[in-house]
Formats: structure tokens, sequence, C-alpha cells
């Protein structure tokens, strides 16, 4: 049987999921899952959080809280590799050996880089460097697929320039890797109608309860010009068709709390199933622990004869 192409993704452990990084990343990672035509590896990216979680209670919290998130959206650990980055040292292996081929102007022009350096000067080595550990996720595994939000498509470039360097360099080795980015959900707008991100604090929890999800609604901001709120159709407009809502939208024209009356209903319909199974799942941590260490296993195979090729084809072996 020919082997499937494999589609990898991640995301840092730094804060709690929300409905952004579901319609933005996660979904399509759940779909190009279930389709069968992928063999899967999903990672919890710890070693990048590093950057911003240096507290070690809350890494373990952050990473079981992000696994148990991608069980409960759909990912099954028995039919995909779910693992943490760092329980595979051959993606820090394999950073150094990219550190060394890659230049300081180059990783100086990515955008991350440029946002990081122009909040704070003292940015760390890693936060630099952000770009290489990245390739080196995407690389060992010849991932064909990546399916990310917009905010990665550059991280991926960099994999593809890199996989390109090496290969010239030291002859064929990896695959160039491809971004799979949902224009139609790329930027998901937060509470504010800016992106959606847990930095602006404009967030709506992937799995909140019915309180938060009634606080986050009410506090969407909707400015007095118009019949249609704006922030308040976009993101009704993740969980319901345009012909869904025209009706809607219609017979409330101006009426912003009975929109928001209804996004509120409508958004906890959505949520509440996801919700329970990742309430279920986070009562059983060992269960996630469990799946993460079984990961691993799968993960730490699969990588192994790629970075053994790699230390020969550079002369260390
Ligand atoms: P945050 O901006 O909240 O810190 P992350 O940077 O951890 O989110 O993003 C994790 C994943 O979710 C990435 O693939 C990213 O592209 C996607 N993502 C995050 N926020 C959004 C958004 N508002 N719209 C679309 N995709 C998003
Ligand atoms: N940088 C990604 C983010 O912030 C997370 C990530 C790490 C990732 N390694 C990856 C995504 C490999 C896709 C592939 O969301």
């Amino acid at each position: 049987m020919a082997q499937k192409p494999v589609l990898l993704s991640g995301i840092k452990p730094t804060g709690e999921l929300h409905i952004g990084n579901y319609f933005g990343a996660m979904r399509q990672q759940v779909e190009l899952f279930q389709s069968g035509d992928y063999d899967c590896y999903i990672m919890v990216a710890d070693y990048h959080a590093l950057n911003f979680i240096q507290d070690a209670a809350q890494m373990r919290e952050l990473t079981l809280d992000l696994a148990a998130g991608y069980m409960a959206a759909g990912l099954d650990p028995e039919k995909l590799t779910l693992f943490k980055q760092s329980d595979v040292p051959a993606h820090t292996e394999l950073t150094w050996i990219f550190d060394t081929l890659t230049t300081m102007p180059y990783l100086m022009r990515a955008h991350a880089f440029k946002d990081a350096e122009a909040k704070d000067k003292e940015i760390s080595v890693g936060t630099f460097n952000y770009p290489m550990l990245m390739a080196a996720d995407i690389l060992l595994y010849d991932a064909a697929i990546v399916p990310v939000g917009q905010d990665q498509k550059q991280h991926i470039e960099y994999a593809r320039d890199t996989a390109e360097k090496f290969n010239r360099i030291y002859g064929e080795t990896f695959a160039l890797p491809k971004d799979h980015i949902l224009e139609s959900v790329a930027v998901v707008p937060g509470t504010d109608g800016r992106k959606m991100s847990k930095s602006y604090g404009n967030t709506i929890p992937l799995f909140a309860d019915r309180a938060t999800i009634t606080e986050r609604v009410i506090g969407i901001v909707t400015d007095s010009s118009g019949d249609l709120p704006e922030n308040v159709y976009a993101i009704h407009n993740l969980i319901k068709t345009e012909g869904d809502l025209a009706l809607l939208y219609d017979e409330h024209k101006g009426k912003y709390k009975a929109l928001k009356e209804a996004l509120i209903e409508d958004l906890d319909a959505f949520i509440a199933p996801m919700r329970e199974k990742y309430l279920e799942l986070k009562s059983n941590p060992s269960e996630i622990e469990k799946a993460l260490a079984a990961g691993a296993e799968k993960a730490r195979a699969k990588t192994e004869a790629k970075i053994e090729a790699v230390r020969r084809a550079i002369g260390v072996r």
C-alpha cells in the first residue's frame, strides 16, 4: 500500500484555546484528519512555548489543557500521533544543525521577530531562532501539508527555504512542505474587531461556559451606525451560513441586543458538545498523559531514520 502523505501541525501551550484557534487552524486539522487521506502528526509545541512560559507548574497544566483541547475538538490519539515536541529530542538536534546553515540577516527579516523586537529589544535567542525550531518540526517528518492560520505562513516559507538550502549543500534529504490556510477564516476577528488573540484579551474561549460566552458576547464592540453590527455578524458567520443569518439579521435590524442574544444561544449550542468532552478529559489527566506517551513513542520511531540520515549527510556519522 502506498504511504499516505504526512500532515503535521502544532500549537504552543501558552494559554486558553479560543475560537480563533479553532476556526483558523484546528478545524482544518480535524477535517483533514477525518478525511483519512493523511498520516497525521499533531504536536504540543512546548519548546516554542518556553519562550513565553517560565513556570514549571503552568507549563505542565497548559500542556495537558492543549492536548485535551485537541482531543475534544475531534483528534483521536488512537488514529493519529499526538505528541509533545520536547519528547522527541531530534527536533532540537536538527534545530542546531539548521542554525549553522541559516544566517542572522535572514532570521532578522521574520515578521514575528520584527514584531517582538518592536515591543522589547531584550528578546531571547529562542524567540529569534523560533523559525528554525519550527522548520525542524516540519522537515523531520517530511510533512507534505501544514494546516495553520495566516500568521504562520511565513514560518512555513522559512521551513521550505531551509529544506532547499540543506538539500543544496548536503544532497536531497528533505521534502518541501506546503502550507494549508483557509482564506475564508484566515483571520478570525475578536470581540473588538481586531484579530482574535489571547494577547489582545478579545477572545471567546473554545470551551467557554455559558456565563463566559454571555459576558464576552455582551462585550462585543458595536458601533451605533448602520443596521448590521459587524463584529457580532463576523463571529456569528463562523458557525452559521450567510443564508441562515440573512433572515435573523433582517428581522432584528438595528436591534443589537436581540442579535447578541441569538449569538449567545448559537455559540453555546456549538461549544457545548466539545466543552463536555473537554471537561471529561480534564477530569482524567492520566488518560491524556497516556495518550501523549504513546504519541511520543510513535513520533520518535517515525523520525529515527531521518535524523540518522541527516547525521550521515553532514558527516558526524
Ligand atoms: P494567539 O494569537 O491567541 O496567541 P496562537 O499564536 O497560539 O494564538 O495561534 C495558534 C494557531 O491558531 C496558529 O495556527 C494561528 O495561525 C491560529 N490562530 C490564532 N488566532 C487566530 C485568528 N484570530 N484567526 C485565525 N487563526 C488564528
Ligand atoms: N508556531 C506555531 C504557532 O504559533 C506553532 C508551531 C510550532 C507549529 N511548530 C509547528 C505549527 C509546526 C505548524 C507546524 O501557532
